[in-house]
């Protein structure tokens, strides 16, 4: 088995030191299909979440947690897009994130939050693949999300896999070299 980390440096190449989980966090498409996540530690994972600022503390996020296996699981697999659909059914653990109330504040505090359960999955030695290209009105009618609650995002979470087992186009995307904008241009002003 090749994990992609053997071959393959991932680790963030920074200007400047960051926190390892913050460094070795990238968002591979090869999972581990047999790895089974702990409950403990899928519960220290969502608490991180929970325990994510929010404006106000109004606390927004939500969070439907799908076990592969599950019927959950089924009904996000099938509501993402083809190209992450190839993919994601490898992983232990999909969560589809919800943004709950009006809150002009409310998208930005979920990703927030989803943010802090990357970098705890990081740090519990867990991968993480956030994915934007999802259905969102079709898991919000699957799920029965009342009007308030949006579906946003959906995260792939689990175990690191065998890279071989990728198709050529997403093991090409797997090995892609990780690029960043430079800060300079990141950041407007610096004064
Ligand atoms: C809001 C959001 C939506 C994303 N949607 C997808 C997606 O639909 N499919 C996918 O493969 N990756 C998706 N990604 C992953 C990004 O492409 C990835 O984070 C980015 O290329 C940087 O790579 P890295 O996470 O490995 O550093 C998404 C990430 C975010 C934060």
């Amino acid at each position: 088995m090749t994990l992609i980390t053997d071959s393959h440096s991932r680790v963030a190449d920074t200007t400047s030191p960051i926190l390892p989980a913050l460094a070795e966090r990238w968002s591979p498409r090869g999972f581990d299909p047999t790895a089974v996540i702990d409950e403990d530690t899928l519960t220290t994972v969502l608490e991180a979440a929970r325990w994510a600022p929010s404006g106000n503390n109004n606390q927004p996020a939500r969070f439907i947690v799908a076990r592969r296996g599950s019927a959950s699981f089924t009904k996000i697999h099938q509501h993402l897009m083809g190209f992450n659909q190839a993919w994601a059914d490898k992983a232990s653990v999909l969560i589809l994130n919800i943004a709950e109330g009006d809150n002009p504040w409310a998208q930005y505090d979920l990703g927030q939050a989803v943010a802090h359960l990357t970098i705890q999955a990081q740090h519990e030695g867990l991968f993480t693949h956030q994915l934007g290209g999802i259905d969102r009105k079709g898991l919000a009618d699957a799920f029965n999300l009342k009007a308030s609650q949006a579906a946003v995002t959906v995260t792939v979470l689990g175990v690191l896999g065998d890279a071989e087992a990728l198709s050529p186009e997403l093991l090409q995307r797997e090995t892609a070299p990780r690029t960043r904008k430079p800060l300079t241009e990141v950041v407007l002003v610096n004064d």
